[in-house]
């Protein structure tokens, strides 16, 4: 938590005019970008305490959108230079980088690890946490999603999903990967909790 000074709260208008390009962006790609609102500050907040403290690694995040996870995750402590990002949607990239300095945002598919990391090759993160909406995609997608994203990690680090339904979406394969749930956030819109996959073998 002593890495970096927590960020100011952005303005109303800011706050405004990211709140409608989400909409905007949602209106465009449904699927891809599978929510109506940004992520809520509890919810983001509930989703960054789950990184571990005791590492100096990196940290991931696919699918930052306008950012509500970025500014929980640099609020937690991690240094801006600490934090690689991946962003699908070029407009979103535009507005990340703006009011993120620091943080290294990728325009790439966080579907298509290896070749959006290539320049990381060999490295490993302290944490994934993913916004994805990966209710919207296909089973096997989903799996090869969270069995790819892993190999990112140490044995044990989490992998932190996002997830809007009931049950995890993938399901624990027993003896490779665990797979349990956070709390509901009933504030956010729709309701979230986490899920966080980690690598048992
Ligand atoms: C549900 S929104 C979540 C945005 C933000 N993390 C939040 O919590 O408000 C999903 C985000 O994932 C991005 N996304 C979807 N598919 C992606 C892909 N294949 N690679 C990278 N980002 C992707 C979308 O553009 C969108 O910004």
């Amino acid at each position: 938590m002593t890495e970096n000074t927590p960020q100011k709260d952005r303005t109303f208008r800011e706050r405004v005019v990211s709140d409608f390009r989400f909409l905007k962006s949602w209106a465009k790609q449904p699927k891809s970008v599978g929510s109506i609102t940004p992520t809520s500050k509890i919810a983001a907040r509930l989703m960054a305490s789950h990184i571990p403290t005791d590492s100096d690694l990196p940290v991931l995040e696919l699918g930052p959108g306008t950012g509500p996870i970025t500014r929980a995750i640099l609020d937690f402590g991690i240094n801006p230079s600490k934090l690689v990002s991946i962003e699908y949607n070029h407009d979103f990239c535009t507005l990340l980088r703006k009011s993120y300095p620091g943080v290294n945002f990728i325009e790439g598919d966080a579907f298509d690890l290896e070749t959006t990391l290539a320049e990381f090759k060999d490295q490993k993160f302290r944490a994934l946490l993913s916004g994805l909406p990966l209710l919207n995609f296909p089973t096997e997608k989903r799996s090869d999603y969270v069995t790819e994203g892993l190999k990112w990690l140490p044995k044990g680090a989490p992998f932190i999903q996002l997830c809007y339904g009931p049950k995890p979406p993938v399901k624990a394969l027993p003896g490779v990967y665990s797979v349990e749930p956070t709390k509901w956030v009933l504030s956010n819109v729709p309701p979230a909790r986490f899920w966080i996959y980690r690598q048992t073998a």
